[in-house]
């Protein structure tokens, strides 16, 4: 995906990658930070971690992009003394350049964790990183359609681009494969909210609730399998 991306503000004061050509955003523009804490770490990793308080929490994220959502999710396992096992998927990486430039350390200056954005930057792919007791981590270069897994998760990101630039990845045979990697109980979510990929959703087997979305957006999706 060879697309010329432009910067951009977004409402909170956070930067975010649009691509012209697909009409798209990294994030939403009415908040990149806002945006990926409310959706994927509030209502998917907290909703998960509050019906098992005692079970680490493995996560599965389609579209490592900025690194933003893996970040915020790497400070509240800090934040929360929450076990993480994260393992992001990413088919067409940003360059180190591309990620420096949207200076996101900037937001988190006085954070006492041990591991800068700067620093998940420059991570090697395919590397597992041990970086505490709460935080594991791969990164990893792959298309979602081509990953296999012996392994189940417990919560899913699913963060692709909308279904207006990338209809492909929205399709039922990628929410079926999504159900089929979550353990039971598992919860899949994403800011997406639209009607063909709730019935997806339903159609694989999950229970769909539509949700408040974050700013900008009135509906958000989370599907748990049950
Ligand atoms: C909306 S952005 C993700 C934003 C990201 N979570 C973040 O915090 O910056 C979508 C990402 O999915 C990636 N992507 C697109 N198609 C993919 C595929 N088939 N498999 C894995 N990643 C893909 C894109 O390159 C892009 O980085």
């Amino acid at each position: 995906m060879a697309h010329e991306k432009q910067i951009i503000k977004t409402s909170d004061g956070s930067f975010t990658f649009r691509i012209e050509g697909l009409k798209e955003t990294y994030h939403s523009r009415h908040g990149a930070m806002i945006e990926s804490k409310f959706v994927y770490i509030d209502t998917g990793f907290h909703f998960w971690a509050e019906n098992n308080p005692n079970k680490a929490c493995r996560i599965l994220e389609l579209g490592y992009g900025t690194g933003l959502v893996t970040y915020l999710s790497y400070l509240e396992a800090e934040r929360f003394q929450k076990e993480i096992d994260y393992l992001s998927l990413e088919a067409f990486p940003l360059t180190i350049h591309e990620l420096h430039s949207l200076n996101y350390d900037s937001f988190f200056e006085g954070s006492s964790a041990s591991f800068s954005f700067r620093d998940f930057s420059i991570m090697d792919w395919q590397k597992r990183y041990f970086l505490s007791h709460y935080f594991k981590f791969i990164k990893s270069k792959i298309h979602f359609e081509k990953f296999q897994s012996s392994q189940l998760f417990d919560v899913i990101y699913y963060d692709a681009f909308g279904a207006h630039a990338q209809p492909e990845l929205w399709e039922p045979r990628w929410m079926k494969k999504c159900y089929d990697l979550l353990s039971v109980g598992g919860v899949w979510v994403s800011y997406c909210a639209k009607g063909s990929v709730r019935r997806g959703l339903e159609e694989a087997g999950f229970q769909v609730s539509r949700l408040p979305g974050p700013p900008g957006k009135r509906e958000m999706l989370r599907a748990v399998k049950p």
